[in-house]
């Protein structure tokens, strides 16, 4: 995969997947900006650098568009104009029932996992259709498809996230510019390494490959849908999850199996 004069623009970009996707698309050939709120992100772009390709740094809220704009126009000024865009900084900030959710948090999840990507996209989308070239990727999650149980702001704006992608892909497609998403499922990630063993095995446990992903692999599936070579897939979102959906629905199906055959609450027909 070349990206040999592209620019490329991620959110979230201190550690994780963003860390690990901007070290990645910096491998194949693109020079690489980074957003993130945390400081840290100032060591990812030094790490871009180390490997030969130009780095840009900013602390910059994506969930605020003012923010974002000048974030923006930054990176047009200092590595030129935003070939490529991977919004990647997501967050949790709820795990409770949903009775018991505070509006604020809601709201938070909200302006971070969904108005995030949109004002991104906001800011980039008219220069990249002007220019007839290119490439989104939005990083939603497995839990768009299904949910996550006690997660309902979380699972909400990242099913949120697919509409978005699918409407840029609508929109843009004509004018050279894709947008994807994808879905991944559990990755190694700090966060998810930090997770108490019990509750990781059980995670892992469900996951037909045995183990989880690693940054890296959301990394080049990124880095592949940036690519020329990947002109043709538009609004499409992609599981990176080992297989695990496949167990989710057969555990789903013996679920319902069981309902049914014991005539539980739910049963249909006489
Ligand atoms: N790790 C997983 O298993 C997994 C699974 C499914 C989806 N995802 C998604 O992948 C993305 C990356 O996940 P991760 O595990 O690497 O997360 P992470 O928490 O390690 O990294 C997220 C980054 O986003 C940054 N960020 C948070 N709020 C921000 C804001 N308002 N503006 C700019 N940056 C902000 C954080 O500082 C952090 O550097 C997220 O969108 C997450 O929802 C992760």
């Amino acid at each position: 995969m070349r990206l040999n004069g592209k620019t490329a623009l991620i959110t979230g970009a201190s550690r994780g997947i963003g860390r690990a996707t901007a070290l990645v698309l910096a491998e194949h050939g693109a020079d690489v900006a980074l957003f993130d709120v945390r400081p840290e992100v100032e060591q990812t772009a030094q790490a871009v650098s180390g490997l030969g390709r130009r780095s840009y740094w900013q602390r910059v809220d994506v969930a605020d568009a003012d923010q974002v704009r000048a974030g923006v126009a930054a990176v047009e000024r200092d590595l030129g104009a935003v070939d490529i865009l991977v919004n990647n900084a997501g967050l949790v900030k709820n795990i409770a029932p949903l009775a018991d959710m505070s509006a604020e948090a809601w709201q938070n999840e909200l302006g971070v996992n969904l108005t995030g990507p949109f004002n991104m996209v906001q800011a980039v989308i008219k220069g990249m259709a002007e220019r007839g070239w290119g490439r989104i990727v939005n990083i939603s999650s497995a839990a768009a498809r299904g949910g996550l149980y006690k997660q309902v702001g979380y699972a909400s704006t990242k099913a949120g996230l697919l509409g978005l992608t699918q409407n840029v892909a609508l929109e843009y497609g004509a004018h050279g510019v894709t947008c994807n998403a994808i879905l991944p499922g559990l990755i190694g990630t700090e966060n998810v390494r930090a997770m108490p063993k019990e509750i990781l095995d059980q995670g892992v446990s469900l996951i037909p490959t045995g183990r989880v992903g690693e940054p890296e692999e959301v990394g080049h599936l990124i880095a592949f849908l940036c690519s020329d070579v990947a002109g043709y897939i538009n609004g499409v979102d992609i599981l990176i999850d080992g297989g695990a959906a496949l167990n989710s629905v057969v555990l789903g199906s013996r679920r319902a199996l069981r309902e049914r055959t014991s005539g539980a609450p739910g049963r249909r027909g006489g």
